[in-house]
């Protein structure tokens, strides 16, 4: 049966660790110049894509083409799936020329529905409730650096949006231990566990004793009205020098990017040796071809 990635409550713990060994592997490999282009030789994917993207586009892209296979990019400018014809119409279309729908949507329902009628895997590149890539491959990283994510601290400063809704779902599957600081009303959302959360709207009581802190933009795609709003409402929730000094003085910093250098972090944070924004952006490459194989080729 065909296994869409539309959240990380979708995986198991056992499946998460294995896109995780696949995408160390393919890592490497890559590293030393192997090819990858036998593992989905032939086939191709849909991007449908009705927000923009650098990283995320580019990485499936590319991750594709390694891969062997080829990724038909489709940029929906002032329009959203099921706008032209119904979105089961859509899948039922898609499913008939290529092997798997990656897709970045306001409406997560649209998502869903792709998935639910489409017998092809359906892979979740950003909605405006998760970001399940994301974040995997964030986890990914902090693998990395620190051997471990059961028991890590990930302060998480900032909107409770898609990518602090993702980092709940992943903190819970891989026991991360994680803080949120919010200002009120900009809380996640109720449904991501029935598990209790540490949300303060203090960011110094969550980056306290922090291993990663985490933030993201104070004003997400499809907000920009708000942001003049948004910017008074989280003034005091940047990521600056005078907050990390309450963090480990080795905590490590990350950022799903685009960051918005003077807002939500500073220049100074975003370019010390303790950030990895850039590590995180290159392993979305790495993570993103090891779930495109696995669905693709049926293994997860
Ligand atoms: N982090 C991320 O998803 O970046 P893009 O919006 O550029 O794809
Ligand atoms: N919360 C941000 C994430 C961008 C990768 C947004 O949705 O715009």
């Amino acid at each position: 049966m065909k296994k869409d990635l539309i959240s990380i409550k979708d995986l198991s713990k056992q499946e998460i660790y294995k896109i995780f060994n696949l995408a160390a592997q393919l890592k490497k490999e890559q590293k030393q110049g192997k090819s990858h282009n036998h593992l989905l030789a032939g086939k191709t994917i849909a991007m449908l894509f009705e927000k923009p993207s650098l990283r995320t586009r580019m990485t499936f892209e590319v991750g594709m083409y390694q891969l062997g296979g080829h990724a038909v990019y489709e940029r929906l400018i002032g329009e959203k799936i099921g706008d032209r014809e119904a979105v089961q119409d859509v899948a039922r279309n898609l499913e008939r020329w290529v092997d798997g729908i990656v897709v970045r949507t306001f409406s997560h329902q649209n998502v869903t529905d792709l998935a639910k009628f489409a017998n092809i895997p359906v892979i979740n590149a950003l909605t405006d409730l998760l970001h399940p890539c994301q974040i995997l491959t964030d986890m990914f990283t902090i693998l990395e650096k620190k051997d471990r994510l059961d028991g890590i601290k990930v302060g998480y400063i900032g909107d409770g949006n898609n990518i602090c809704n993702s980092w709940i779902c992943g903190a819970e599957k891989t026991g991360i231990i994680l803080k949120i600081a919010c200002p009120k009303g900009y809380e996640p959302s109720k449904d991501m566990t029935t598990k209790s959360l540490f949300i303060t709207d203090n960011p110094e009581e969550a980056v306290k004793d922090s291993d990663i802190v985490y933030t993201d933009a104070w004003a997400s795609m499809g907000q920009e009205s708000e942001k003049e709003m948004r910017t008074k409402v989280f003034r005091t929730f940047q990521i600056n020098k005078r907050l990390l000094s309450n963090a480990n003085p080795d905590a490590l910093i990350m950022h799903c990017l685009p960051a918005h250098r003077g807002e939500e972090i500073t220049d100074e944070v975003i370019d010390s040796l303790n950030a990895i924004v850039f590590d995180e952006a290159e392993n979305r490459l790495h993570v993103q071809k090891a779930i495109l194989s696995l669905l693709l080729r049926n293994e997860l």
